[in-house]
Order: C-alpha cells, then sequence, then structure tokens
C-alpha cells in the first residue's frame, strides 16, 4: 500500500484480508492506474485485478447464475481467446460455490461465447474476488494482473527427493524475471547448502561453483560438473571473470550479503546476471531495500527487485554487472 501510494497520489484501500489482498480506490482512470503500476512496478504488489464489475450476492442459488449471465453480457469478446477464470475468496464471504463449480459453469458460459477455457497461458483473465456480499470482477490480460496464477500465487510440484524448498524461489525468480538459467554455462552459488539452487541449476546443464561452509546434499556430490568450496564465500579464492551467472542466498545482513556479493565481483564475467534474495529483517523494509540497491548499484544494473510469492521475509533482486 506504500508503494501504491507513492505512484499513485491520493489512492485509498481498504483491507479485504489482512496483510493480503485490498481493494484500492484512486481518481485516476483504471488504465492511468493500470499504466503507473506497470511504470514504476511495486516490489511488494504481486498481482492486480482491475474491478470492471462489482455485483452483490446473498449466499443464494441466484448468486451463480448472475454472475454467468454477467459474463455472458459482459460486452467483452472472448471469441477465439484462451481464456481462465481465476476464483479467490476472503474468509467472509457468502458466496458458498467452490472454485471448481464456479469455474465449471463459466467454462460452459466461455464456450457459448466462441473463447476456448484453458487453465495455463490465458489470453485473457476473468478474475473473481468474493468478500462480504460482494464479487469484484475484472477482465485482463496476464501482463496486465502482474501474472497469470491466481493472485500471483504460482506454485510448483513438489518432487521426490527434492533437496530444499528453496529450489522454489530460484524457479520461480526465472518466471518472474523472463530467464533461461539453461543459457548460462558456469554458475557460481553463494550460500548453497543444501543444495535445491544448485541441483535446478545442474539439472538446467550448468557448471556450478558452491561455496557454503555447510554440508551439500549427498545427491549432489556425485555430479561432475560440481565443485563445493566448504568455506565462507569472504575467504573463498576463485578465478577472474569466471561465472556467468552468481546466485546468492544466503539469509544474511542485508549489507553483509551486499559487501560479499560486491567483493566477488571479479570473479563475474563482463554482463554477468545475478538473482540475489535479500533478508528483511528490520523493521524498514524500503530503506533496506534501497540502501542494497544504492550499494550493489555501484557494480550492478538492478533489473527488477520483486518479492516473489515464494520469498518469506525476503525480496529477490535481479542484477546484471555492469560491463
Ligand atoms: C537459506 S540457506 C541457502 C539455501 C539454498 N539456496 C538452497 O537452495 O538449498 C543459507 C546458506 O547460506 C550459508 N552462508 C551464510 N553465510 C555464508 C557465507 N559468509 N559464506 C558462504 N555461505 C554462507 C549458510 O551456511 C546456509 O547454508
Amino acid at each position: 500500500m506504500e508503494e501504491l501510494r507513492r505512484i499513485i497520489p491520493g489512492a485509498s484501500f481498504t483491507l479485504l484480508a489482512a496483510g493480503e489482498v485490498f481493494l484500492m480506490n484512486c481518481a485516476l482512470e483504471q488504465a492511468e492506474a493500470l499504466e503507473a503500476v506497470h511504470r514504476e512496478e511495486p516490489i511488494f504488489l504481486r498481482h492486480i485485478q482491475p474491478v470492471d464489475r462489482t455485483m452483490d450476492i446473498d449466499g443464494s442459488a441466484t448468486d451463480l447464475q448472475g454472475l454467468a449471465d454477467m459474463i455472458r453480457n459482459a460486452r467483452l469478446s472472448f471469441e477465439e481467446k484462451r481464456t481462465a477464470v481465476h476464483i479467490r475468496r476472503n474468509a467472509h464471504t457468502s458466496f458458498h460455490y467452490s472454485a471448481s463449480d464456479t469455474k465449471a459453469l463459466l467454462d460452459a458460459v466461455l464456450e457459448e461465447l466462441g473463447a476456448e477455457p484453458v487453465v495455463q497461458g490465458p489470453e485473457i483473465i476473468i478474475s473473481i474476488y468474493a468478500a462480504g456480499d460482494k464479487l469484484y470482477v475484472g477482465f485482463g490480460t496476464p501482463k496486465e494482473m502482474l501474472s497469470d496464477w491466481p493472485g500471483g500465487a504460482i506454485r510448483f510440484q513438489r518432487e521426490e527427493g527434492q533437496v530444499s524448498r528453496a529450489k522454489f524461489k530460484l524457479l520461480e525468480a526465472e518466471i518472474a524475471f523472463g530467464l533461461r538459467y539453461a543459457d548460462y554455462r558456469h554458475a557460481l552459488d553463494v550460500g548453497a547448502a543444501p543444495g535445491g539452487w544448485t541441483s535446478l541449476l545442474l539439472e538446467r546443464g550448468l557448471r556450478v561453483t558452491a561455496i557454503d561452509p555447510a554440508e551439500m546434499h549427498p545427491s549432489l556430490l556425485v555430479s561432475p560438473v560440481l565443485t563445493h568450496i566448504k568455506r565462507n564465500a569472504a575467504e573463498a579464492k576463485l578465478p577472474k571473470e569466471a561465472f556467468d551467472l552468481l546466485v546468492c542466498d544466503m539469509s544474511w545482513s542485508p549489507m553483509l550479503m551486499s559487501k560479499l556479493v560486491l567483493d566477488l565481483r571479479s570473479s563475474l564475467a563482463p554482463g554477468a546476471t545475478a538473482v540475489v534474495t535479500v533478508k528483511l529483517m528490520h523493521r524498514k523494509p524500503m530503506q533496506t531495500i534501497r540502501e542494497v540497491k544504492e550499494r550493489l548499484g555501484t557494480a550492478f544494473i538492478v533489473l527488477k527487485a520483486k518479492q516473489l510469492f515464494h520469498n518469506r521475509e525476503e525480496i529477490t533482486l535481479y542484477l546484471r554487472s555492469k560491463e
């Protein structure tokens, strides 16, 4: 909310789900507000749903029929468009239908309208949020909504033998920042143990040098393209300009992490990419982020800062080493 207030003066907010979902009102036209959000994408905003229609509900059978009629009469062309229906709700809604029942009915309406109902890769999303005695309904592209996952909550399947849940953070960063790890050759993974991030980079076909005084998961050590430097990263001796990708997930003081990453810079090729998590341990997250961006900005271009769905008390930075 603080970030939105800065880019949309006069914006006011009503909480729909504490700490998670809020309704924003502002004097701007919808298109202008969306443009402002995209121009300076807020770090902590994962998803934005325009509210094109609001519908009163009373917990009866007419709610679902009313919603179907609203979509039927939306006067939007869904013809031949891959269209996804996202349904979310807060804890205090009188909308009793399950997401799957609602989706089944709306998918049938979409087929009537000539659309192709899809779950993945939509061109248009119909986003429905049920709160109290209202349904908030919005239409938009995944780009406008910042994500094609309901509420930006991207979920990955847990795999058998997965080394750590941390792997999901690096997977999500690949999608969120439009990266392709397979395009890189040699990664430096700082604070690598037990090795979730390393395992993903190995799967993508990279050579990996992992630095961590802690043990790496035994399943990784058989890899002929993994080198584990078992020490503090500040003491590691690394070849010059050897790595085209640096990843760092140290869960450490943001300022010490920044110093360490800056000290490792000579081992990076010019223009190398970096993906770094920043722990927000203090009460002033925006100030911490500003300071880290300033420090790292001396050697890196900060391409994006985002709190990913899989980040908890942290954000992820996407950086490029200056030439
Ligand atoms: C959150 S864990 C990393 C999880 C890892 N990304 C994964 O996917 O499994 C943080 C790691 O950073 C390591 N670490 C903290 N300070 C470090 C330093 N100065 N040098 C190297 N590793 C460090 C810790 O030993 C710990 O294993």
